[in-house]
C-alpha cells in the first residue's frame, strides 16, 4: 500500500511545485467551497495512479490544489464511502496521499441525522468527538510504521484549537452553531427508530456514514482534524420522520452557504 500511495504522491508532485498546508474534504455542506479556491491545478482522480475512482456515474472526483483565503490548500472534491463497497484502505487512501503531500491539518464535512433533542434540521454541528460504529477500522492489519504507531492515541480526535477557531469564526459571523459527538456507521440504511435511540443512549448527538475512518487515518499520522456536520434530519422522539437522500441533499444545499462562510472565515485564523 505504501508504494501505491507514494506513486500517487509523486504523480501529483510532478504536476507542479506546490506545497499545501491544509487538506479539505469537500463533503456534504462544503462542495461549493471548491468554487472559491483560486485553482492552481485540478487533477481528476482518474489520472492519478492508484487513486480510487467513484462508482457513481457522473460523480467526477477531482483533487484541487490552490489558495483559499490566503492559505495553500488541497481539496478532495468527491470522497469514497464504505457503503459504496470500498474497503477501508481505499476509503482513506486520499487522506494518506494528502498527508504525504505535506498537509498538517484536515477540514472535513458531512451530513448527519441529529439525535440530540435540542437540535433542529439545518443546524451546523461542530464535531467534538466521534464514535466508530463501522464494522472495521482502517488501521486493522499490518501497521505501516512510517505513518504512525500500532496503537494510536485518540484522546483529541478533533483539534481543540481548531474547534475554538471555529467557535470564534461563528461568533464573528453571527452564525448559530451547535457542538456534539458524531457516530459513524457503515450505512447505507438510515437508522430505525430503535437505532436512533441507541445512538443517543451511547452518547452520540448525530449519526452519519463518513468522516470517522478518515479522521482515524489522519490521527494515525498525528495530524490535526476539524469537522463540521450538517444536521439534515432528526431521529428524535416517538415518531421518527421518514428520511431520504433527496431530503438530505435539499437541507444540505440550503445550509451550505453558511458552512462555506464559516470555513472560509476560519482559514484566516489557521
Ligand atoms: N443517518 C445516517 N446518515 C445520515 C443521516 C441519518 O439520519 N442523515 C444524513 N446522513
Amino acid at each position: 500500500m505504501l508504494e501505491e500511495i507514494k506513486s500517487s504522491v509523486s504523480y501529483i508532485q510532478q504536476q507542479g511545485d506546490f506545497k499545501p498546508e491544509i487538506g479539505i474534504v469537500l463533503g456534504t455542506g462544503l462542495s461549493n467551497l471548491a468554487n472559491q479556491i483560486e485553482v492552481i491545478k485540478r487533477i481528476p482522480y482518474s489520472e492519478i495512479p492508484n487513486f480510487p475512482v467513484s462508482t457513481v456515474k457522473g460523480h467526477s472526483g477531482n483533487l484541487v490544489l490552490g489558495v483559499l483565503n490566503g492559505k495553500k490548500v488541497v481539496a478532495l472534491q468527491g470522497r469514497f464511502h464504505y457503503y459504496e463497497g470500498y474497503n477501508m484502505q481505499k476509503v482513506t487512501f486520499p487522506i494518506r496521499v494528502l498527508a504525504l503531500l505535506g498537509v498538517k491539518k484536515f477540514i472535513l464535512s458531512n451530513a448527519s441525522g441529529g439525535v440530540n433533542p435540542n437540535f433542529q434540521v439545518g443546524d451546523i454541528m461542530l464535531i467534538k468527538d466521534h464514535i466508530n460504529l463501522f464494522p472495521d477500522n482502517p488501521l486493522r492489519g499490518p501497521n505501516i510504521e512510517e505513518f504512525g504507531p500500532r496503537f494510536p492515541d485518540m484522546s483529541e480526535p478533533y483539534n481543540k484549537k481548531l474547534l475554538q477557531i471555529a467557535r470564534d469564526a461563528a461568533k464573528a459571523l453571527s452564525l448559530n452553531v451547535v457542538e456534539g459527538v458524531y457516530a459513524g456507521t457503515s450505512g447505507p440504511t438510515f437508522e430505525t427508530p430503535a437505532e436512533y435511540n441507541y445512538m443517543k443512549a451511547i452518547g452520540a448527538d448525530a449519526v452519519g456514514m463518513s468522516t470517522v475512518p478518515e479522521v482515524i487515518v489522519a490521527k494515525h499520522m498525528n495530524l490535526d482534524c476539524f469537522a463540521i456536520s450538517v444536521i439534515t434530519d432528526l431521529g428524535v422522539g416517538e415518531e421518527i420522520e421518514e428520511v431520504s437522500h433527496e431530503k438530505v441533499l435539499d437541507v444540505a444545499k440550503e445550509v451550505e452557504p453558511r458552512v462555506t462562510k464559516l470555513v472560509f472565515e476560519m482559514l484566516k485564523h489557521i
